[in-house]
Protein backbone atom coordinates (compact mmCIF):
# COMPACT_ATOMS: atom_id res chain seq x y z
CA UNK A 1 0.00 0.00 0.00
CA UNK A 2 1.75 3.61 -1.10
CA UNK A 3 3.04 5.51 1.81
CA UNK A 4 0.91 8.73 1.51
CA UNK A 5 -2.57 7.08 0.79
CA UNK A 6 -5.63 9.27 2.13
CA UNK A 7 -8.64 7.81 3.40
CA UNK A 8 -12.10 9.25 3.57
CA UNK A 9 -15.55 8.05 4.47
CA UNK A 10 -18.86 10.10 3.32
CA UNK A 11 -22.08 8.80 3.15
CA UNK A 12 -22.16 10.12 -0.92
CA UNK A 13 -19.63 11.06 -3.03
CA UNK A 14 -20.34 13.28 -5.68
CA UNK A 15 -17.49 12.49 -8.64
CA UNK A 16 -17.28 15.52 -10.99
CA UNK A 17 -17.92 19.89 -9.76
CA UNK A 18 -19.72 21.15 -12.87
CA UNK A 19 -23.05 22.28 -12.96
CA UNK A 20 -24.63 18.63 -12.71
CA UNK A 21 -22.38 17.34 -9.65
CA UNK A 22 -22.34 20.98 -7.82
CA UNK A 23 -26.72 20.46 -8.19
CA UNK A 24 -26.58 17.27 -6.73
CA UNK A 25 -23.99 17.95 -3.63
CA UNK A 26 -25.92 20.87 -3.18
CA UNK A 27 -28.82 18.85 -2.17
CA UNK A 28 -27.51 16.28 -0.34
CA UNK A 29 -26.24 19.38 2.04
CA UNK A 30 -29.76 21.11 2.05
CA UNK A 31 -30.93 17.53 2.99
CA UNK A 32 -28.36 17.64 5.61
CA UNK A 33 -26.73 14.55 4.37
CA UNK A 34 -23.06 14.48 4.37
CA UNK A 35 -21.57 14.57 0.52
CA UNK A 36 -18.30 15.06 -0.79
CA UNK A 37 -17.63 16.46 -4.00
CA UNK A 38 -14.71 15.70 -6.64
CA UNK A 39 -13.31 17.12 -9.48
CA UNK A 40 -10.15 16.89 -11.52
CA UNK A 41 -10.46 20.55 -12.81
CA UNK A 42 -10.49 23.13 -10.18
CA UNK A 43 -14.51 23.91 -9.60
CA UNK A 44 -14.54 27.19 -11.05
CA UNK A 45 -13.27 26.06 -14.24
CA UNK A 46 -15.93 23.06 -14.67
CA UNK A 47 -16.79 22.42 -18.27
CA UNK A 48 -20.07 23.86 -17.63
CA UNK A 49 -18.29 27.32 -17.66
CA UNK A 50 -18.19 26.84 -21.47
CA UNK A 51 -22.24 26.13 -21.73
CA UNK A 52 -22.72 29.48 -23.57
CA UNK A 53 -26.22 30.52 -25.29
CA UNK A 54 -28.81 28.96 -22.29
CA UNK A 55 -31.54 27.09 -20.62
CA UNK A 56 -34.65 25.48 -21.27
CA UNK A 57 -37.95 25.95 -19.68
CA UNK A 58 -41.54 26.87 -20.55
CA UNK A 59 -41.79 29.64 -18.31
CA UNK A 60 -44.22 31.26 -20.80
CA UNK A 61 -42.67 34.55 -20.02
CA UNK A 62 -42.30 35.67 -23.92
CA UNK A 63 -44.47 33.35 -25.41
CA UNK A 64 -47.58 32.41 -23.41
CA UNK A 65 -48.66 30.00 -25.47
CA UNK A 66 -45.95 28.10 -24.50
CA UNK A 67 -46.67 24.96 -21.98
CA UNK A 68 -44.32 22.13 -20.58
CA UNK A 69 -45.91 19.14 -22.97
CA UNK A 70 -45.04 21.55 -25.60
CA UNK A 71 -41.18 21.71 -24.51
CA UNK A 72 -41.65 17.96 -24.54
CA UNK A 73 -43.35 17.40 -27.83
CA UNK A 74 -40.18 19.44 -29.25
CA UNK A 75 -37.65 17.39 -27.68
CA UNK A 76 -39.08 14.03 -28.35
CA UNK A 77 -39.76 15.20 -31.95
CA UNK A 78 -35.86 16.30 -32.29
CA UNK A 79 -34.86 13.33 -30.41
CA UNK A 80 -35.73 11.37 -33.62
CA UNK A 81 -37.91 9.21 -31.37
CA UNK A 82 -34.68 8.49 -29.39
CA UNK A 83 -35.39 9.95 -26.22
CA UNK A 84 -37.41 7.96 -23.15
CA UNK A 85 -40.53 9.86 -22.96
CA UNK A 86 -40.74 9.14 -19.23
CA UNK A 87 -36.99 10.91 -18.85
CA UNK A 88 -38.40 13.68 -21.02
CA UNK A 89 -41.49 14.31 -19.51
CA UNK A 90 -39.25 14.56 -15.43
CA UNK A 91 -36.72 17.35 -17.34
CA UNK A 92 -39.51 19.14 -19.11
CA UNK A 93 -42.40 19.31 -16.25
CA UNK A 94 -39.78 20.08 -13.56
CA UNK A 95 -38.11 22.79 -15.76
CA UNK A 96 -39.42 25.24 -14.41
CA UNK A 97 -38.51 24.44 -10.84
CA UNK A 98 -34.84 24.23 -12.07
CA UNK A 99 -35.08 27.89 -12.96
CA UNK A 100 -36.76 28.40 -10.05
CA UNK A 101 -33.70 27.28 -7.78
CA UNK A 102 -31.41 29.01 -9.88
CA UNK A 103 -33.06 32.39 -9.09
CA UNK A 104 -32.97 31.33 -5.49
CA UNK A 105 -29.71 30.72 -5.36
CA UNK A 106 -28.90 34.45 -7.26
CA UNK A 107 -28.58 33.73 -10.89
CA UNK A 108 -28.37 37.01 -12.84
CA UNK A 109 -30.77 35.81 -15.94
CA UNK A 110 -31.12 38.61 -18.55
CA UNK A 111 -34.71 39.92 -17.53
CA UNK A 112 -37.16 42.23 -19.50
CA UNK A 113 -37.86 45.81 -18.59
CA UNK A 114 -40.72 44.93 -16.66
CA UNK A 115 -38.77 42.22 -14.35
CA UNK A 116 -39.56 39.10 -16.90
CA UNK A 117 -36.91 36.65 -17.50
CA UNK A 118 -35.83 36.98 -21.06
CA UNK A 119 -36.19 34.40 -23.09
CA UNK A 120 -34.95 33.90 -26.92
CA UNK A 121 -35.02 31.24 -29.60
CA UNK A 122 -32.85 28.24 -29.90
CA UNK A 123 -33.24 25.79 -32.82
CA UNK A 124 -36.31 23.94 -33.52
CA UNK A 125 -38.39 25.35 -30.55
CA UNK A 126 -41.50 25.72 -30.88
CA UNK A 127 -41.64 29.20 -29.14
CA UNK A 128 -39.05 31.30 -27.35
CA UNK A 129 -38.05 29.51 -24.37
CA UNK A 130 -34.45 29.61 -23.73
CA UNK A 131 -33.27 31.79 -20.50
CA UNK A 132 -29.91 33.58 -20.58
CA UNK A 133 -27.43 35.88 -19.85
CA UNK A 134 -25.70 37.45 -22.26
CA UNK A 135 -23.98 34.21 -23.59
CA UNK A 136 -22.46 33.40 -20.59
CA UNK A 137 -25.14 31.28 -19.08
CA UNK A 138 -22.91 28.54 -18.02
CA UNK A 139 -20.72 30.40 -16.43
CA UNK A 140 -23.24 32.12 -14.28
CA UNK A 141 -24.92 28.89 -13.58
CA UNK A 142 -21.60 27.25 -12.61
CA UNK A 143 -20.34 30.58 -10.62
CA UNK A 144 -24.04 30.56 -8.83
CA UNK A 145 -23.73 26.98 -7.90
CA UNK A 146 -20.26 26.93 -6.76
CA UNK A 147 -21.54 30.43 -4.37
CA UNK A 148 -24.26 27.93 -3.20
CA UNK A 149 -22.42 25.19 -2.32
CA UNK A 150 -19.68 27.20 -0.57
CA UNK A 151 -23.14 28.88 1.61
CA UNK A 152 -24.18 25.20 2.74
CA UNK A 153 -20.09 24.30 3.22
CA UNK A 154 -20.08 21.33 0.80
CA UNK A 155 -16.56 20.03 1.03
CA UNK A 156 -15.18 19.92 -2.35
CA UNK A 157 -11.76 18.91 -2.85
CA UNK A 158 -10.38 20.02 -7.00
CA UNK A 159 -7.73 18.66 -8.55
CA UNK A 160 -8.29 15.22 -7.79
CA UNK A 161 -8.27 12.15 -10.83
CA UNK A 162 -10.59 8.98 -10.11
CA UNK A 163 -9.15 6.18 -11.17
CA UNK A 164 -12.21 3.54 -10.33
CA UNK A 165 -15.12 3.11 -8.80
CA UNK A 166 -15.24 0.30 -5.81
CA UNK A 167 -17.71 -2.43 -5.97
CA UNK A 168 -18.18 -5.06 -4.04
CA UNK A 169 -21.24 -7.90 -5.39
CA UNK A 170 -22.63 -5.72 -8.12
CA UNK A 171 -22.88 -2.57 -4.69
CA UNK A 172 -20.41 0.43 -4.78
CA UNK A 173 -18.78 0.86 -1.96
CA UNK A 174 -16.79 4.02 -2.80
CA UNK A 175 -13.90 5.14 -5.13
CA UNK A 176 -9.65 5.30 -6.11
CA UNK A 177 -7.41 7.99 -6.86
CA UNK A 178 -5.12 10.20 -6.87
CA UNK A 179 -3.80 13.82 -6.20
CA UNK A 180 -2.97 15.73 -9.35
CA UNK A 181 -0.38 17.48 -8.15
CA UNK A 182 1.92 15.43 -5.08
CA UNK A 183 0.13 12.61 -6.42
CA UNK A 184 -1.29 11.56 -3.11
CA UNK A 185 -3.74 8.30 -3.18
CA UNK A 186 -7.37 8.64 -2.36
CA UNK A 187 -9.51 5.76 -0.85
CA UNK A 188 -12.81 7.21 -0.22
CA UNK A 189 -15.52 5.07 1.19
CA UNK A 190 -19.03 6.15 0.10
CA UNK A 191 -22.43 4.29 0.67
CA UNK A 192 -23.60 6.05 -2.66
CA UNK A 193 -21.57 7.53 -5.41
CA UNK A 194 -22.98 9.96 -8.23
CA UNK A 195 -20.46 9.62 -11.41
CA UNK A 196 -21.18 14.07 -13.14
CA UNK A 197 -17.78 13.58 -15.04
CA UNK A 198 -19.15 14.35 -18.32
CA UNK A 199 -18.87 13.19 -22.13
CA UNK A 200 -16.63 11.83 -24.42
CA UNK A 201 -16.54 14.65 -27.31
CA UNK A 202 -12.97 15.48 -27.06
CA UNK A 203 -12.45 12.21 -28.93
CA UNK A 204 -12.14 14.07 -31.80
CA UNK A 205 -9.97 16.54 -33.17
CA UNK A 206 -11.89 19.40 -33.64
CA UNK A 207 -14.47 19.96 -30.29
CA UNK A 208 -15.59 22.63 -28.00
CA UNK A 209 -14.16 20.20 -25.13
CA UNK A 210 -10.64 21.44 -24.03
CA UNK A 211 -7.40 19.77 -23.12
CA UNK A 212 -8.11 16.92 -20.99
CA UNK A 213 -11.68 16.96 -20.08
CA UNK A 214 -14.49 14.85 -21.87
CA UNK A 215 -12.42 12.14 -22.60
CA UNK A 216 -14.77 9.48 -21.58
CA UNK A 217 -14.17 9.01 -18.08
CA UNK A 218 -17.84 8.67 -17.19
CA UNK A 219 -17.87 5.87 -19.86
CA UNK A 220 -14.70 3.44 -18.63
CA UNK A 221 -15.85 4.32 -14.72
CA UNK A 222 -19.07 2.95 -15.40
CA UNK A 223 -18.24 0.06 -17.46
CA UNK A 224 -15.67 -1.41 -15.12
CA UNK A 225 -17.88 -0.63 -12.44
CA UNK A 226 -20.87 -3.19 -13.94
CA UNK A 227 -22.71 -0.34 -15.31
CA UNK A 228 -23.58 -0.34 -19.16
CA UNK A 229 -23.53 2.48 -22.28
CA UNK A 230 -26.56 3.75 -23.91
CA UNK A 231 -26.46 4.90 -27.56
CA UNK A 232 -22.38 5.83 -27.65
CA UNK A 233 -22.94 6.69 -30.95
CA UNK A 234 -24.71 9.40 -30.85
CA UNK A 235 -23.13 12.18 -30.66
CA UNK A 236 -23.95 15.79 -31.44
CA UNK A 237 -22.04 17.89 -33.75
CA UNK A 238 -22.40 21.76 -33.43
CA UNK A 239 -22.39 23.20 -36.75
CA UNK A 240 -20.26 26.06 -35.20
CA UNK A 241 -16.63 25.97 -34.25
CA UNK A 242 -13.86 27.90 -34.91
CA UNK A 243 -11.18 26.27 -37.25
CA UNK A 244 -8.38 28.42 -36.37
CA UNK A 245 -6.22 29.18 -34.57
CA UNK A 246 -5.43 25.60 -34.93
CA UNK A 247 -4.97 24.88 -31.02
CA UNK A 248 -8.25 26.73 -30.42
CA UNK A 249 -9.76 24.48 -33.16
CA UNK A 250 -13.69 23.61 -32.50
CA UNK A 251 -14.15 26.24 -29.99
CA UNK A 252 -18.04 27.26 -29.67
CA UNK A 253 -19.56 30.00 -31.48
CA UNK A 254 -22.87 29.84 -29.44
CA UNK A 255 -26.51 28.98 -31.43
CA UNK A 256 -27.34 32.36 -29.40
CA UNK A 257 -25.40 33.94 -32.68
CA UNK A 258 -27.74 32.28 -35.05
CA UNK A 259 -30.98 32.81 -32.24
CA UNK A 260 -30.45 36.76 -32.29
CA UNK A 261 -30.14 36.36 -36.58
CA UNK A 262 -27.04 35.55 -37.86
CA UNK A 263 -26.62 33.79 -41.09
CA UNK A 264 -25.13 30.91 -42.35
CA UNK A 265 -23.45 31.39 -45.69
CA UNK A 266 -21.17 29.53 -48.38
CA UNK A 267 -18.07 31.09 -50.22
CA UNK A 268 -20.09 31.95 -52.71
CA UNK A 269 -22.37 34.34 -50.11
CA UNK A 270 -25.46 32.06 -50.77
CA UNK A 271 -27.91 31.54 -47.08
CA UNK A 272 -27.36 27.96 -47.82
CA UNK A 273 -29.56 26.46 -44.92
CA UNK A 274 -31.87 27.34 -47.83
CA UNK A 275 -31.06 24.06 -49.70
CA UNK A 276 -31.70 22.59 -46.51
CA UNK A 277 -34.28 23.15 -44.61
CA UNK A 278 -35.58 26.31 -46.05
CA UNK A 279 -38.51 26.71 -43.40
CA UNK A 280 -36.41 26.81 -40.32
CA UNK A 281 -33.48 28.03 -41.86
CA UNK A 282 -30.93 28.70 -39.43
CA UNK A 283 -32.74 28.16 -36.32
CA UNK A 284 -33.15 24.59 -37.67
CA UNK A 285 -31.93 21.72 -35.48
CA UNK A 286 -28.43 20.99 -34.90
CA UNK A 287 -28.11 18.16 -36.51
CA UNK A 288 -29.10 19.66 -39.73
CA UNK A 289 -27.32 22.47 -39.60
CA UNK A 290 -24.05 20.73 -38.86
CA UNK A 291 -24.79 18.67 -41.95
CA UNK A 292 -25.47 21.36 -44.14
CA UNK A 293 -22.25 23.31 -42.88
CA UNK A 294 -20.69 19.88 -43.54
CA UNK A 295 -22.08 19.09 -47.24
CA UNK A 296 -21.36 22.68 -48.30
CA UNK A 297 -17.66 22.35 -47.14
CA UNK A 298 -17.61 18.87 -48.88
CA UNK A 299 -19.08 19.55 -52.02
CA UNK A 300 -16.43 22.52 -52.53
CA UNK A 301 -18.76 25.32 -51.67
CA UNK A 302 -16.71 26.33 -48.38
CA UNK A 303 -13.70 29.28 -47.42
CA UNK A 304 -10.02 28.14 -48.94
CA UNK A 305 -9.77 26.91 -45.30
CA UNK A 306 -12.30 24.39 -44.77
CA UNK A 307 -15.34 26.43 -43.30
CA UNK A 308 -18.48 28.10 -43.62
CA UNK A 309 -19.49 32.29 -42.33
CA UNK A 310 -21.68 32.95 -40.27
CA UNK A 311 -22.43 36.66 -39.85
CA UNK A 312 -23.69 38.77 -37.13
CA UNK A 313 -22.42 42.27 -38.80
CA UNK A 314 -26.25 42.76 -40.24
CA UNK A 315 -27.16 43.09 -36.58
CA UNK A 316 -27.10 46.22 -34.55
CA UNK A 317 -23.97 46.97 -32.21
CA UNK A 318 -25.91 46.90 -29.09
CA UNK A 319 -27.59 43.24 -29.66
CA UNK A 320 -24.14 42.20 -30.23
CA UNK A 321 -22.64 43.76 -26.98
CA UNK A 322 -25.16 42.24 -24.84
CA UNK A 323 -26.69 39.84 -26.16
CA UNK A 324 -23.61 37.62 -27.88
CA UNK A 325 -20.39 39.22 -25.81
CA UNK A 326 -18.51 36.17 -25.64
CA UNK A 327 -18.50 35.51 -29.26
CA UNK A 328 -17.29 38.94 -29.28
CA UNK A 329 -14.88 39.08 -26.93
CA UNK A 330 -13.23 35.17 -28.31
CA UNK A 331 -12.75 36.54 -31.79
CA UNK A 332 -11.37 39.17 -30.43
CA UNK A 333 -8.88 37.30 -28.65
CA UNK A 334 -8.52 34.64 -30.94
CA UNK A 335 -8.49 35.65 -34.19
CA UNK A 336 -8.53 39.83 -33.56
CA UNK A 337 -11.63 40.30 -35.60
CA UNK A 338 -14.51 42.00 -35.22
CA UNK A 339 -17.86 40.04 -35.39
CA UNK A 340 -19.50 43.84 -35.73
CA UNK A 341 -18.12 44.28 -39.28
CA UNK A 342 -16.68 40.48 -40.61
CA UNK A 343 -18.00 37.01 -40.26
CA UNK A 344 -16.59 34.07 -38.71
CA UNK A 345 -15.06 31.26 -40.16
CA UNK A 346 -16.71 28.22 -38.91
CA UNK A 347 -17.12 24.08 -39.20
CA UNK A 348 -18.96 21.59 -37.67
CA UNK A 349 -16.91 20.32 -33.96
CA UNK A 350 -17.88 17.51 -31.43
CA UNK A 351 -20.16 19.16 -28.67
CA UNK A 352 -22.10 16.87 -27.06
CA UNK A 353 -22.46 13.40 -25.95
CA UNK A 354 -25.83 12.49 -26.24
CA UNK A 355 -25.65 8.88 -25.64
CA UNK A 356 -23.70 8.30 -21.84
CA UNK A 357 -24.25 5.84 -18.95
CA UNK A 358 -27.64 4.32 -18.87
CA UNK A 359 -29.91 5.50 -16.08
CA UNK A 360 -33.66 4.84 -14.89
CA UNK A 361 -35.39 7.48 -15.72
CA UNK A 362 -37.17 7.92 -11.91
CA UNK A 363 -33.58 9.16 -10.04
CA UNK A 364 -30.79 7.97 -12.67
CA UNK A 365 -29.63 4.91 -10.68
CA UNK A 366 -27.45 2.88 -12.80
CA UNK A 367 -27.41 -1.13 -13.34
CA UNK A 368 -25.00 -0.95 -9.82
CA UNK A 369 -26.72 -0.96 -6.78
CA UNK A 370 -25.82 2.78 -4.90
CA UNK A 371 -24.33 4.22 -9.02
CA UNK A 372 -26.01 6.91 -10.04
CA UNK A 373 -25.24 9.03 -13.62
CA UNK A 374 -26.19 12.74 -14.04
CA UNK A 375 -25.72 15.32 -16.82
CA UNK A 376 -23.76 14.77 -19.78
CA UNK A 377 -22.29 11.18 -18.08
CA UNK A 378 -25.91 10.22 -18.15
CA UNK A 379 -28.00 9.36 -21.60
CA UNK A 380 -31.99 9.77 -22.52
CA UNK A 381 -32.90 12.90 -22.77
CA UNK A 382 -31.66 13.89 -26.16
CA UNK A 383 -31.77 10.98 -28.47
CA UNK A 384 -30.15 11.34 -31.65
CA UNK A 385 -30.89 15.43 -31.76
CA UNK A 386 -30.21 17.47 -28.69
CA UNK A 387 -32.27 20.86 -28.59
CA UNK A 388 -29.35 23.46 -27.41
CA UNK A 389 -30.49 24.64 -23.54
CA UNK A 390 -31.65 21.21 -22.85
CA UNK A 391 -28.60 20.30 -20.89
CA UNK A 392 -28.34 23.07 -18.71
CA UNK A 393 -32.49 22.30 -17.44
CA UNK A 394 -31.08 18.47 -17.15
CA UNK A 395 -28.48 19.00 -14.66
CA UNK A 396 -30.66 21.47 -12.77
CA UNK A 397 -33.78 19.22 -12.82
CA UNK A 398 -32.12 15.97 -12.28
CA UNK A 399 -28.93 17.08 -9.97
CA UNK A 400 -32.25 17.78 -7.21
CA UNK A 401 -33.65 14.62 -7.82
CA UNK A 402 -30.50 12.56 -8.09
CA UNK A 403 -29.56 13.86 -4.73
CA UNK A 404 -32.40 13.26 -2.96
CA UNK A 405 -32.37 9.75 -4.01
CA UNK A 406 -28.81 8.89 -3.30
CA UNK A 407 -29.36 11.00 0.10
CA UNK A 408 -32.59 8.48 0.83
CA UNK A 409 -30.28 4.93 -0.37
CA UNK A 410 -27.27 6.15 1.66
CA UNK A 411 -29.62 6.61 4.84
CA UNK A 412 -31.50 2.56 4.16
CA UNK A 413 -27.82 1.49 4.37
CA UNK A 414 -27.61 -0.17 7.62
CA UNK A 415 -23.80 -2.12 6.22
CA UNK A 416 -21.38 -1.35 3.58
CA UNK A 417 -19.60 -4.50 2.55
CA UNK A 418 -16.17 -3.13 1.40
CA UNK A 419 -13.06 -4.96 0.24
CA UNK A 420 -12.72 -7.86 -1.45
CA UNK A 421 -10.90 -7.43 -4.58
CA UNK A 422 -11.63 -4.06 -6.04
CA UNK A 423 -9.70 -2.23 -3.85
CA UNK A 424 -6.23 -3.80 -4.92
CA UNK A 425 -7.12 -3.81 -8.51
CA UNK A 426 -7.43 -0.20 -8.28
CA UNK A 427 -4.02 0.61 -6.50
CA UNK A 428 -2.24 -2.14 -8.20
CA UNK A 429 -3.54 -0.35 -11.38
CA UNK A 430 -1.41 2.97 -10.58
CA UNK A 431 1.09 0.75 -9.58
CA UNK A 432 1.56 -0.54 -13.03
CA UNK A 433 0.57 2.62 -14.91
CA UNK A 434 3.87 4.21 -12.60
CA UNK A 435 6.09 1.65 -13.45
CA UNK A 436 5.84 1.96 -17.51
CA UNK A 437 8.72 3.11 -19.12
CA UNK A 438 8.29 2.22 -22.49
CA UNK A 439 9.08 4.32 -26.02
CA UNK A 440 4.95 5.33 -26.38
CA UNK A 441 3.88 8.35 -25.39
CA UNK A 442 0.19 8.86 -24.38
CA UNK A 443 -0.18 12.45 -26.04
CA UNK A 444 0.41 10.97 -29.24
CA UNK A 445 -1.48 7.97 -28.73
CA UNK A 446 -4.60 10.63 -27.44
CA UNK A 447 -3.80 12.18 -30.60
CA UNK A 448 -4.24 8.88 -32.87
CA UNK A 449 -7.61 7.76 -31.54
CA UNK A 450 -8.65 11.78 -32.69
CA UNK A 451 -7.44 11.10 -35.53
CA UNK A 452 -9.38 8.08 -36.21
CA UNK A 453 -12.47 9.36 -34.91
CA UNK A 454 -12.28 12.73 -36.77
CA UNK A 455 -11.51 10.35 -40.08
CA UNK A 456 -13.82 7.19 -39.56
CA UNK A 457 -16.63 8.25 -37.18
CA UNK A 458 -17.42 11.76 -37.67
CA UNK A 459 -20.35 13.31 -39.23
CA UNK A 460 -20.88 11.08 -41.98
CA UNK A 461 -19.69 7.94 -41.12
CA UNK A 462 -20.15 4.18 -43.68
CA UNK A 463 -19.52 0.52 -42.82
CA UNK A 464 -15.97 0.58 -44.74
CA UNK A 465 -14.76 3.14 -42.53
CA UNK A 466 -16.14 2.15 -39.31
CA UNK A 467 -14.43 -0.81 -39.31
CA UNK A 468 -11.23 0.59 -40.55
CA UNK A 469 -11.71 2.52 -37.69
CA UNK A 470 -11.64 -0.53 -35.50
CA UNK A 471 -8.49 -1.44 -36.61
CA UNK A 472 -6.90 1.31 -36.50
CA UNK A 473 -7.65 1.55 -33.00
CA UNK A 474 -7.14 -1.80 -32.31
CA UNK A 475 -3.86 -1.07 -33.56
CA UNK A 476 -3.44 1.97 -30.67
CA UNK A 477 -4.71 -0.30 -28.00
CA UNK A 478 -1.93 -2.60 -28.54
CA UNK A 479 0.59 0.12 -28.58
CA UNK A 480 -0.30 1.00 -24.85
CA UNK A 481 1.40 -1.84 -23.81
CA UNK A 482 4.57 0.06 -24.46
CA UNK A 483 3.74 3.17 -22.98
CA UNK A 484 5.84 5.70 -21.09
CA UNK A 485 4.18 7.62 -17.89
CA UNK A 486 6.43 9.64 -16.00
CA UNK A 487 5.09 12.30 -13.23
CA UNK A 488 7.45 14.73 -12.67
CA UNK A 489 8.41 17.46 -10.36
CA UNK A 490 5.24 19.30 -12.19
CA UNK A 491 2.80 16.76 -10.96
CA UNK A 492 0.82 13.53 -11.41
CA UNK A 493 -0.71 15.30 -14.94
CA UNK A 494 1.21 12.54 -17.39
CA UNK A 495 -0.68 9.74 -14.91
CA UNK A 496 -4.02 11.41 -15.69
CA UNK A 497 -3.11 11.85 -19.34
CA UNK A 498 -2.42 8.40 -19.48
CA UNK A 499 -6.14 7.26 -17.64
CA UNK A 500 -7.75 9.80 -19.95
CA UNK A 501 -5.93 7.44 -22.96
CA UNK A 502 -7.57 4.65 -21.33
CA UNK A 503 -11.32 6.22 -21.09
CA UNK A 504 -10.72 7.94 -24.71
CA UNK A 505 -9.88 4.20 -26.02
CA UNK A 506 -12.97 2.97 -24.30
CA UNK A 507 -14.81 5.63 -25.32
CA UNK A 508 -13.67 5.43 -29.16
CA UNK A 509 -14.47 1.61 -29.34
CA UNK A 510 -18.56 1.78 -27.94
CA UNK A 511 -18.87 4.85 -29.98
CA UNK A 512 -17.46 2.73 -33.66
CA UNK A 513 -18.95 -0.52 -32.76
CA UNK A 514 -22.13 1.27 -31.92
CA UNK A 515 -21.86 3.50 -34.81
CA UNK A 516 -21.87 0.27 -37.09
CA UNK A 517 -24.57 -1.83 -35.68
CA UNK A 518 -27.03 1.17 -36.23
CA UNK A 519 -26.93 1.17 -40.10
CA UNK A 520 -29.62 4.07 -40.41
CA UNK A 521 -29.44 7.53 -40.53
CA UNK A 522 -31.02 9.18 -37.84
CA UNK A 523 -30.92 12.90 -35.92
CA UNK A 524 -26.81 13.13 -35.59
CA UNK A 525 -25.64 9.51 -37.29
CA UNK A 526 -25.67 9.74 -41.00
CA UNK A 527 -24.23 6.61 -42.36
CA UNK A 528 -24.13 7.67 -46.28
CA UNK A 529 -24.76 3.72 -46.60
CA UNK A 530 -27.49 3.65 -45.13
CA UNK A 531 -29.57 7.54 -45.97
CA UNK A 532 -32.72 6.22 -44.18
CA UNK A 533 -34.15 5.77 -41.04
CA UNK A 534 -34.83 2.69 -40.21
CA UNK A 535 -38.00 2.06 -37.79
CA UNK A 536 -36.96 -1.21 -36.53
CA UNK A 537 -33.88 0.60 -35.33
CA UNK A 538 -36.09 2.78 -33.00
CA UNK A 539 -34.66 1.18 -30.16
CA UNK A 540 -31.32 2.56 -28.02
CA UNK A 541 -28.04 0.45 -28.34
CA UNK A 542 -27.34 -0.65 -25.01
CA UNK A 543 -23.27 -1.40 -24.55
CA UNK A 544 -21.37 -2.98 -22.25
CA UNK A 545 -17.49 -4.05 -23.36
CA UNK A 546 -15.98 -4.68 -26.56
CA UNK A 547 -18.39 -6.63 -28.93
CA UNK A 548 -21.45 -6.17 -26.23
CA UNK A 549 -24.43 -4.51 -27.67
CA UNK A 550 -28.23 -4.57 -27.29
CA UNK A 551 -31.20 -3.16 -28.48
CA UNK A 552 -33.12 -2.15 -26.30
CA UNK A 553 -37.14 -1.07 -27.15
CA UNK A 554 -38.41 2.39 -25.70
CA UNK A 555 -41.72 2.67 -24.25
CA UNK A 556 -44.50 4.54 -26.13
CA UNK A 557 -44.78 8.51 -25.96
CA UNK A 558 -47.99 9.71 -24.12
CA UNK A 559 -51.12 10.58 -26.08
CA UNK A 560 -50.80 13.99 -24.76
CA UNK A 561 -47.24 14.50 -26.06
CA UNK A 562 -47.54 12.96 -29.39
CA UNK A 563 -50.41 15.51 -30.44
CA UNK A 564 -47.73 18.34 -30.73
CA UNK A 565 -45.11 16.14 -32.18
CA UNK A 566 -45.20 18.10 -35.56
CA UNK A 567 -43.34 16.25 -38.13
CA UNK A 568 -40.89 17.73 -40.07
CA UNK A 569 -39.54 16.92 -43.84
CA UNK A 570 -36.54 15.16 -43.91
CA UNK A 571 -36.27 16.38 -47.54
CA UNK A 572 -32.11 17.83 -48.13
CA UNK A 573 -30.93 15.92 -44.86
CA UNK A 574 -28.59 13.60 -46.08
CA UNK A 575 -27.68 15.59 -49.45
CA UNK A 576 -24.44 13.93 -50.48
O1 LIG B 1 -24.57 27.09 -28.86
C1 LIG B 1 -24.72 27.08 -27.65
O2 LIG B 1 -24.84 28.10 -27.00
C2 LIG B 1 -24.79 25.78 -26.99
C3 LIG B 1 -25.77 25.53 -26.17
C4 LIG B 1 -26.00 24.14 -25.81
O3 LIG B 1 -25.25 23.29 -26.28
O4 LIG B 1 -26.98 23.86 -25.12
Amino acid sequence: MPDSERRIATPVLVIGTGGAGLRAAIELAERGMGVLAIGKRPKGDAHTTLAAGGINAALATMDPQDTWQQHAADTLQESYLLADPRIVRIVTENAARGIDDLVHYGMPFAREADGRISQRFFGAHTWRRTAFSGDYTGLEIQRTLVNRAAQLKVPILDTVCITRLLVRDNVIFGAYGFDLNDGARYVIHADAVILATGGHTRIWRRTSSRRDENTGDSFRLAVLAGARIRDPELVQFHPSGLIEPENAAGTLVSEAARGEGGRLLNALGERFMARYDPERMELSTRDRVALAAYTEIKEGRGTPAGGVLLDVSHLPRATIMTRLPRVYQTLLELQMLDITKDPIEVAPTAHYSMGGVWVRPEDHGTDVDGLYAIGEAASGLHGANRLGGNSLIELLVYGRITGAAAAAYAASRDTQRRGGSALAEARQEVDDLLACDGPENVRALQRAVRDIMTEHGGVVRDEAGLRQGLVELAAVEARMGDLGVHPDLAGYQDLAHAFDLKSTVLAARATLEAALERRETRGCHNRSDHPETDTSLRVNLVWSGPGKIEREPLPPIPAEIAALMREVSTHGKLVE
